[in-house]
C-alpha cells in the first residue's frame, strides 16, 4: 500500500524518538559486547562488523534528518553542536575500524580495545541523547514533526535485510519505506524549522 504523509504522521508509528530508542537499543547490546573483556574474540569479531555497519548508517541517519533540522531550535543548539562533535570523532573511528576489520579472521588485543574505545564513547553520546536531547524534542516539538522526522529517519538509514532482524517491530514499515528510495524530502528541513519558529522555540 502507497504510504501518504497523513499516514505516517497520525498514526505515531515514525515517531523519532521511538525510533531511535529501537536504533540505540542494538547499538547498545553491541556496547556490551565490545566492553566485555570476556567474550570470545570470535563472536566479538563477527559482532564488531555489525556494529561498525549499524553505527555507520545511524549515524549519517540521525545527523540529516535529526540533527541539521533541530540546529535552530534554542533549547537543543548546545547539545546539538557537542553531538556533532562527538559524531564527528566517532564517524572518523568508524571510518578507519571498517577499513581496518574488512576481511579480518580474528581480532588482535589492539583492535579488540579499538573497538571498547569506540563502544565507550558512544555509550555516552547514546547517554546524553537520550537523557538530554530526546525529552526535549519531545517537549518542543509536535507529534506530526516527530513522526516525519522518524520517516525521514527511516527512509535514510537504510536497513538491510539482515538488520532488521533485530528490528522485528520495524519490519513492516521498513517495507512499504523500501520503495521510496533513501533520500530525505527536499523540504523537510525547512518544514521543521517552519514549525519550530512558529512554536517560538527557534534561536535568536
Ligand atoms: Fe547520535
Ligand atoms: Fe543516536
Amino acid at each position: 500500500m502507497p504510504m501518504n504523509m497523513e499516514e505516517v504522521t497520525m498514526n505515531n508509528k515514525f515517531n523519532i524518538v521511538d525510533v531511535l530508542m529501537l536504533d540505540h537499543k542494538y547499538l547498545k547490546e553491541c556496547i556490551k559486547v565490545m566492553k566485555d573483556d570476556e567474550e570470545d574474540k570470535k563472536v566479538k569479531l563477527r559482532i564488531a562488523k555489525g556494529f561498525l555497519d549499524a553505527l555507520a548508517k545511524h549515524s549519517l541517519a540521525e545527523k540529516r534528518a535529526v540533527y541539521a533540522p533541530l540546529l535552530k531550535v534554542k533549547d537543543l543548539r548546545k547539545d546539538i553542536i557537542e553531538g556533532e562533535i562527538e559524531h564527528g570523532i566517532v564517524d572518523a573511528k568508524v571510518k578507519m575500524l571498517t577499513v581496518k576489520l574488512t576481511g579480518l579472521r580474528s581480532l588482535g588485543e589492539e583492535l579488540e580495545i579499538e573497538m571498547k574505545v569506540l563502544a565507550e564513547l558512544l555509550e555516552h553520546h547514546i547517554k546524553e541523547e537520550e537523557e538530554e536531547m530526546f525529552p526535549k524534542m519531545k517537549k518542543d516539538l509536535d507529534k506530526v514533526i516527530l513522526n516525519e522526522m522518524g520517516f525521514q529517519f527511516m527512509k535514510l538509514r537504510n536497513f538491510s535485510e539482515k538488520d532488521l532482524r533485530h528490528y522485528p517491530k520495524l519490519q513492516k514499515e521498513v517495507t512499504g519505506l523500501k520503495k521510496l528510495g533513501h533520500r530525505i524530502s527536499g523540504n523537510f528541513i525547512a518544514k521543521v524549522q517552519k514549525h519550530v519558529t512558529a512554536a517560538g522555540h527557534h534561536v535568536g
